[in-house]
């Protein structure tokens, strides 16, 4: 009997995704974070895995398993990010930020468990500071014919914000394209579906695709080509 199988359409295909969300340390004991779940990198993962892709998956902090296949390898903050991706980009014909990158960490990091203090009575003030772009660097130092795809999550109610907010940054960052979906407080992060626009850096879009995170993957590794 025939299997129920899909393409085998990225045999030979080497694929590097990072999913999940980075944390950045204030002290042994705490972390500035985000909401990301790693469903939707994971679903990358997983489905360029079932269409015959080598896949390397950089994991931040998954909520969920990671598929069987990929090969592994976890990291905590955007610098441990940054360094696993420009080791491992050469390597790979696409890289897939899908890693939703803290923006800023704290300047300095406390050797010791923080304490409160007379003097925090009215509060406490952190200094932050600037976390390299991953997307940026990797676009940067990009191989001949290596495609680059980043991931942006938007508040922004109307379509054609999105997808201008979208092209910004995939002309910024130098990506080929960027995924864009909308957040709020109750969708996007840690739902089982989504809801995405593909979008180029001339602000054309690619396509449009919703429904669980598996098909959006799919529509994904096909905008991608
Ligand atoms: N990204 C990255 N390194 C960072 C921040 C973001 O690689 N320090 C990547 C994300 O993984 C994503 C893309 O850039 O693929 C867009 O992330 P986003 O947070 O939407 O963009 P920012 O440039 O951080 O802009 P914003 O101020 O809207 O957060
Ligand atoms: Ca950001």
């Amino acid at each position: 009997a025939l299997a129920l199988v899909g393409p085998r359409d990225l045999v030979g295909r080497r694929i590097l995704i990072s999913a999940g969300g980075t944390r950045e340390p204030l002290d042994p004991v705490r972390f500035l974070g985000n909401r990301s779940s790693g469903r939707q990198g994971t679903a990358l993962a997983r489905a360029a895995l079932a269409r015959g892709a080598e896949v390397t998956l950089v994991a931040a902090h998954l909520e969920v398993d990671a598929p069987a296949g990929a090969a592994l390898e976890h990291v905590e903050t955007t610098a441990d990010l940054l360094q696993a991706m420009t080791r491992l980009a050469p390597d790979h014909d696409t890289v897939i930020m899908a890693a939703a990158v803290a923006d800023f960490r704290p300047r300095e990091v406390a050797a010791g468990k923080l304490k409160k203090s007379e003097d925090d009575e009215r509060g406490l003030t952190l200094e932050l500071e600037r976390t390299p772009d991953v997307l940026a660097a990797l676009a940067a130092g990009r191989a001949p014919g290596q495609r680059i795809v980043g991931f942006a999550a938007e508040t922004e109610r109307e379509e054609r914000a999105l997808v201008e907010l979208a092209a910004g940054k995939a002309r910024r960052k130098g990506a080929d394209l960027i995924v864009v979906n909308r957040v709020g407080w109750s969708e996007g992060f840690g739902t089982q579906t989504n809801d995405v626009m593909i979008v180029r850096a001339d602000g054309s879009v690619v396509s449009t695709a919703s429904g669980d995170k598996l098909s959006v993957a799919d529509r994904i590794l096909d905008a991608i080509g």
